[in-house]
This record gives C-alpha cells, structure tokens and sequence, in this order.
C-alpha cells in the first residue's frame, strides 16, 4: 500500500474523470458502495480462487460479524443489485479502492484502484459488444496505441464443465511434465492452469483442448454476434481459446486489454466477461451480467511506456506577492478565486526575494505584486511571469479585468 502525491495523484483524478466521461456519455450512472462487505458476498468470485483462498482481508468486527475489505466490485454491483432490485438493464460505473494480499511488484499492490462497469439484466451479446467497445474506446482516449484485446467465450456453464473435464484429462495424462505449482492448481482449478506463465508448463498448455470444441449452438451464435459486432465498429481483436481469467465467476464472452508494452506475465491492464449465474448465487433472481474492470497502476505504467496521458499541470492563474503583512493578499486572492481564477499566495511574511521564488515555483502566470507604496495608494503591480512582457501598476478596481485581459 503506498501514498500517490501531487501531480501523480491528480493524474489519477483527471483518469477517473476521462472514465466518467466515457462511460456516461453511454447511459452507465456511478454506483458508490461500501469497502466493507459480508464476507459472503465474495465467495462468487471463486471458493477455489487464490483471491477468496488467500489474498481477501478478512477479519471479524467488534459486532462479531464476518467481513471483508472488498477485493473487486462486480461482487458488490450484484449485491447491491439484489439488494435494490432497480430497473433492467441497469448499467452502472464504480471506481476506487480494492484489496487483496498478494505478493508486491511494479503494477501490482495490496491497495489497487480499479474503474469498472456493469450491465446486469440483459444477455443480449450487442451489450457484451458496447462493454467491450467502451473499454477500448476510454483506452484510445487516454492515448494507448499498443493496446491488445483478447477476446474467448467460455461457453455455457455445462459446456465449460465438460471443457474443465477434458482439461483434467489431458494434464492428468502428463503430470510429470507439468510444473509442482501447477500440479496443485490443477487440483483446484484445472483452467487455471491455462493462465501459467511457467515455461515448463508452456508446451503442454499449447496442446491443451481449446474451449470452442465444446461450443454449443448458442454459445456459438452468441459469441459469434460478438465478434461481428466488433468487426463493425472496426476495433481490432485476436480470438485467444485460452483466456480463461482469474475468477470462477465467467462464462460465455470473457475478454482482456494487454498493454503491449508491459512486461509479458503483468501486461493485463483490466478484463472481463459475463458473469451470468453471478446474482442468482448471492440470492437474486437469474440475471445475466457482463462488465469489466482497469487496473489504474497498470493502465498508467502503459500510459508512461507510450508518453501518453501526462500528469496534468499544477500551476495556478496568479500568485499574490505581498510584503506588507498579508492582510492584502488575503483580500485580493479571494477576490481572484470568487472570479474564477486559481490563485495562490506566500504566508509567514517571508521577503519579496523569498515570496517571487515562490511565486515562480507556482508555475503562476501572473504574479500580482503589493508592496508600502501599492498598499498606501490602492493599487497593485502586475507582472507576467512567462513568455515575457512588461509589469505596470494599476488601480486595484480595475486588476480583475487586467488579470482577465492577460489570461485570455
Ligand atoms: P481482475 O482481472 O481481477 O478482474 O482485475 C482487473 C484488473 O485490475 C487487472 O487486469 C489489473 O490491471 C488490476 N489489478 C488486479 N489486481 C491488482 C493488484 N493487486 N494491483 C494492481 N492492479 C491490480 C476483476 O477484478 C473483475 N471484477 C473484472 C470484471 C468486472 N469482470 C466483470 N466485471
């Protein structure tokens, strides 16, 4: 867990912000809920899943209850959709803070931020297209050239099980050739084998059964409709039999954004899928899912990689220079900000020398300057800070004006 200061943090502002836009200008609406949950609500993600088995913050309150620092939303959209019970499809964005105990590297933490949206309520493969496409759209808005979207269906449940069968079959057959680590995920979880980077495990993965020879009709036409909705509005996918995810929660479309730039066992800038069973379990109505979530570390790290997104500029409109006290600083900065302007000024009755090197680290454009003769005839200095030009004094009534003329 770490500390995100200025400018660095007011990037990840300006992310979040860029998300809402995106997202909003589609219908989603931002949907808050709590850190905290019932630890139950997050036994969907996987009973069998490193992130339920040992990467939650579980603990137990002063009420006695069982609960948890949430580790994803999609858990917490579905509860809270039970819970509210609002009108279908209901299409929602969240963003903040989760929480999971995993081993720390560049791109990954205990504390991580994620923006997300959810559709819950329809199972129409146009939305899975509109999640996807709203993904990569908010990716090419923050500039990412070097993106990679992969895209798999997992089927339907009963399909995926006899798919997770043929799995168990095959790595069986050839144990001895399969990594420790992997032999015992596939006692778990034999997908997830799929999703090992280990390089004794490569080749046999290569000649894994792939998911499409379980397809039915309709996970077929389903996934089928998906694709062809991609191709027309152009965004570019690689069809990957073996994305698989790390949550049990998936079936049909599942889907990752790969930052080409990214080292190749961290380089998923966020994924998702359909989640379609996902409600039902913590007791709702069925209702299908879909949706997805970006890692802000990792979508920033690609970001740094491809000099896209930079930090947005701290400066400020003017910075207030006053050497008599304070007291006129303090009028004419508030008078700056109620007009509109960012304004800054120096405390502590630090020297003239002290308050224009201030004034200069501010990033300011304009400094304002009063000194004894300013404060005694009711006026001000004026003076550009870059690009140049000449300082002159005027009449404090009129410097609003001044600054306006200048800035503009
Ligand atoms: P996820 O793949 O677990 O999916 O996480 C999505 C992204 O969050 C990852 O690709 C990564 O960029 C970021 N992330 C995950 N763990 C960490 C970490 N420890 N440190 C930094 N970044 C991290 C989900 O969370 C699903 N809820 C996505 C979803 C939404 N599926 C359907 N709807």
């Amino acid at each position: 867990m770490r500390d995100i200061l200025a400018p660095e943090s007011a990037r990840w502002r300006r992310f979040v912000d860029v998300f809402a836009e995106v997202v909003e200008a589609a219908g989603y609406g931002p949907l808050i809920t709590p850190l905290v949950e019932d630890s139950g609500v997050f036994a969907g993600v996987g009973e069998a899943t490193d992130i339920v088995l040992k990467e939650m913050y579980r603990f137990t309150d002063h009420g006695g209850r069982d609960v948890a620092l949430r580790p994803e939303f999609t858990a917490s959209a579905c509860r809270a959709f039970v819970e509210h019970r609002p009108p279908t499809p209901w299409k929602v964005w969240l963003s903040g803070s989760n929480f999971r105990y995993e081993r720390p590297q560049r791109g990954r933490y205990r504390q991580f931020d994620q923006v997300d949206i959810e559709v819950l309520g329809s199972d129409d493969p146009f939305v899975d297209v509109e999640v996807i496409a709203l993904g990569w759209r908010f990716l090419q808005r923050l500039g990412l050239r070097q993106v990679d979207l992969l895209l798999n269906s997992l089927g339907e449940p009963a399909e995926r099980d006899l798919y997770v069968d043929a799995l168990r079959v095959h790595f069986d057959a050839n144990l001895d050739a399969l990594s420790p680590a992997s032999v015992t995920t596939l006692e778990r979880n034999p997908l997830r084998v799929l999703d090992s980077k280990r390089a004794e495990d490569v080749e046999l993965i290569a000649a894994a059964p792939t998911i499409d020879q379980f397809y039915g009709d309709v996970s077929a036409h389903h996934f089928g409709v998906v694709c062809d909705g991609l191709d027309s509005l152009g965004i570019p996918y690689r069809i990957e039999p073996r994305l698989v995810r790390g949550l049990d929660y998936y079936v049909r479309t599942a889907f990752e954004f790969a930052g080409g730039t990214l080292d190749s066992a961290q380089n998923a800038l966020g994924g998702g899928g359909r989640y379609d069973g996902l409600v039902e379990q913590l007791g709702g109505p069925q209702t299908p899912g879909i949706g997805f979530a970006l890692g802000v570390d990792r979508t920033l790290l690609a970001c740094d990689d491809e000099g896209v997104f930079a930090s947005p500029g701290t400066a400020v409109d003017v910075f207030v220079v006053d050497t008599t006290g304070g007291e006129h600083a303090l009028v004419v900065a508030e008078a700056l900000r109620a007009a509109g302007r960012s304004a800054e000024r120096a405390f502590d009755r630090r020297s003239m020398k002290a308050q224009m090197k201030a004034a200069d680290r501010s990033g300011a454009a304009l400094a304002v300057i009063i000194g004894a003769d300013e404060a005694a005839d009711g006026t001000a200095v004026v003076r550009p800070m870059r690009g140049g030009g000449e300082q002159y004094v005027v009449a404090r009534p009129d410097l609003l004006a001044h600054v306006d003329a200048l800035l503009t």
